[in-house]
């Protein structure tokens, strides 16, 4: 009866323990402590962007060592992993954004962030020239940001290879911006398919969901489609069901390059059952309002150009250069080889530059352009300038002391000098240590429908490749556990559930 008593009043208080503990975290996240001002005497470090690259790297620098500025039009950032499944409504885009401000709020001293683009980046005079292009502007709505130390993590732009009617009639999937574009164009495809009248040929052209790219951003997008058709859209708009169809065109031989061969076949056998049919070795030359031209190779090797008709079409063909980027290639030499970003070294500067660092999908240092690459770029960068900012202090501080040496009166004072700068020297040489940049691939996941995913994963020196359910679940898990704070795990969590009971919303806005 004793041992009870106990056992129940160790749980009770580890519960109330507990309990304080959650409550202590949300009262902090809800009411930050105040900050120092940023401190003008500092070295100013201006970071563009507000992507994995550039948040990273906020996340970890101890912002009491510069004057940090952050630009980016976008003032939230954006997990764009779980970004298909908003196309569809299986999460709200508003449970993947965490908005920057309260993020920068909790550094430890403040950070200035400016809700603008940066238009250009002059090398020479160390500005970028940064513009207010939201809708709202004020009287002054592009100014200039002048930088001592400059982070380039702006991204990339989407691929349209200039082919004609990319930009004007497809849906790109990048930003949420877009996947709210894609919802609405699906819904509207479904209801003006059963407008009264509608003709046979009409109605298959508007219910075709043509994807172009068989990377994982395309063949994530196509699952989810699916999923909402099998899950929702014909039990909600029965007339749909016979002319509903998915179409994947890749130009390569096959989807998903970056996996193994293994989860390529499982992919494509899933995608079969699931009724979306992949047109690889096909390219998309040309876009209309109504249909794309496509060129493929056909049984006897020759090729063929047919006309391919759409409702819906989203453009995933990968990245291209920012013109921001393009132009700061142009203005240092040493990048005139440079094609598809910002050639770094292996400390992430920007080659041909003393105080320009590149990180994420506008750097190229031999990665893929990937949210786990540029996450652990920023990451390495934060820890980078930390331990700048440490040797700089280190080297004032030994500075004081030689000159203090010198003054000093007599012999012990002296002696007593000495091993401090001894002692600081020790420390200096363990803050330099810092190795280059290595990047440790932790694996490739991607989402492919019908609560399947495909998992290409390094573990003990060796790849381990899976696919499946099981795998899905691996997949939630992990992008759950990724999420950026635990607001949007318990949001998307929420999202899961909603749409597991109640169905996705079927309704255009
Ligand atoms: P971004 O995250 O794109 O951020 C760029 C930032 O720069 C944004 O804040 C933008 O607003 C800002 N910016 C743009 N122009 C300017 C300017 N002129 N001035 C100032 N700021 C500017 N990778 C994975 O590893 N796993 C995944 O599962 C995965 N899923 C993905 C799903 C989708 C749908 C997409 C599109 C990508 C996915 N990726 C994934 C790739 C990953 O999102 C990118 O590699 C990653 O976002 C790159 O990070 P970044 O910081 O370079 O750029
Ligand atoms: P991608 O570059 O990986 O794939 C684009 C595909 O489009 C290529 O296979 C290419 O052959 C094809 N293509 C190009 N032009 C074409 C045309 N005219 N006609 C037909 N096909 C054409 O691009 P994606 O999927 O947008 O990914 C971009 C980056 O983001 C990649 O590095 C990717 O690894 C990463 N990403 C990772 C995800 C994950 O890990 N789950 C999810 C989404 C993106």
């Amino acid at each position: 009866f004793r041992f009870l008593r106990w056992t129940w009043r160790l749980t009770y208080t580890l519960g109330f323990a507990g309990l304080a503990y959650v409550g202590y975290g949300i009262y902090e996240v809800r009411n930050p402590s105040d900050q120092p001002e940023p401190d003008a005497s500092k070295k100013t470090l201006v970071i563009l962007g507000t992507g994995w690259g550039a948040v990273s790297l906020l996340k970890k620098l101890d912002t009491e060592n510069y004057n940090v500025i952050v630009v980016s039009p976008r003032n939230y950032f954006l997990f764009t992993p779980l970004l298909p499944s908003c196309t569809v409504g299986t999460i709200e885009h508003r449970s993947i954004m965490e908005p920057i401000r309260n993020f920068l709020r909790h550094k430890k001293a403040a950070v200035k962030y400016y809700e603008a683009e940066a238009t250009k980046i002059d090398y020479e005079k160390r500005v970028v020239y940064i513009n207010d292009d939201s809708p709202v502007k004020g009287d002054v709505c592009s100014t200039e940001v002048p930088f001592d130390m400059l982070v380039v993590g702006v991204g990339a732009e989407n691929a349209t290879f200039g082919i004609p009617g990319v930009t004007e009639h497809g849906l790109f999937l990048k930003e949420v911006g877009d996947a709210q574009r894609i919802r609405n164009r699906i819904m509207d495809c479904c209801e003006t398919a059963t407008f009264k009248g509608q003709g046979t040929d009409e109605v298959k052209r508007l219910l075709h969901m043509v994807v172009v790219g068989g990377g994982p951003t395309g063949v994530e997008f196509a699952g989810e489609l699916q999923d909402f058709f099998n899950n929702d859209l014909k039990k909600w708009i029965p007339d749909i069901t016979e002319n509903f169809h998915v179409t994947l065109v890749e130009a390569l031989p096959n989807v998903l390059p970056m996996f193994s061969k293994q989860l390529i076949e499982y992919t494509e056998k899933t995608f079969e059952e699931e009724t979306i049919t992949i047109r690889t070795k096909t390219m998309v030359k040309k876009v209309t309002e109504k249909y794309i031209e496509a060129e493929s190779v056909g049984p006897d090797g020759k090729k063929v150009l047919e006309q391919i008709p759409y409702g819906l079409l989203v453009w995933a063909t990968g990245n291209a250069l920012r013109p921001l980027v393009k132009d700061l290639i142009n203005q240092i030499p040493a990048q005139k080889d440079s094609r598809r970003g910002l050639a770094v070294n292996e400390y992430l500067v920007v080659k041909g530059t003393e105080n320009v660092w590149a990180v994420g999908d506008c750097a190229v240092a031999n990665y893929a352009p990937t949210a786990q690459v540029a996450a652990q770029e920023g990451a390495f960068l934060a820890r980078m300038f930390n331990q700048m900012a440490k040797t700089h202090e280190i080297e004032d501080e030994l500075a004081d002391l030689s000159v203090a040496q010198e003054k000093a009166p007599g012999k012990p004072e002296r002696d007593d000098i000495f091993s401090q700068i001894k002692e600081l020297q020790k420390r200096l040489r363990r803050v330099k240590q810092i190795g280059p940049f290595e990047y440790s691939h932790q694996g490739s996941l991607a989402y492919i429908g019908s609560e399947k995913a495909v998992a290409d994963i390094s573990w003990l020196s060796g790849n381990f490749a899976t696919g499946g359910t099981l795998t899905y679940f691996f997949w939630r898990s992990a992008y759950l556990s990724m999420c950026f704070s635990t607001r949007n795990r318990i949001l998307v969590l929420l999202d899961w559930t909603k749409s597991k009971i109640f169905g996705r919303d079927v309704s255009r806005v």
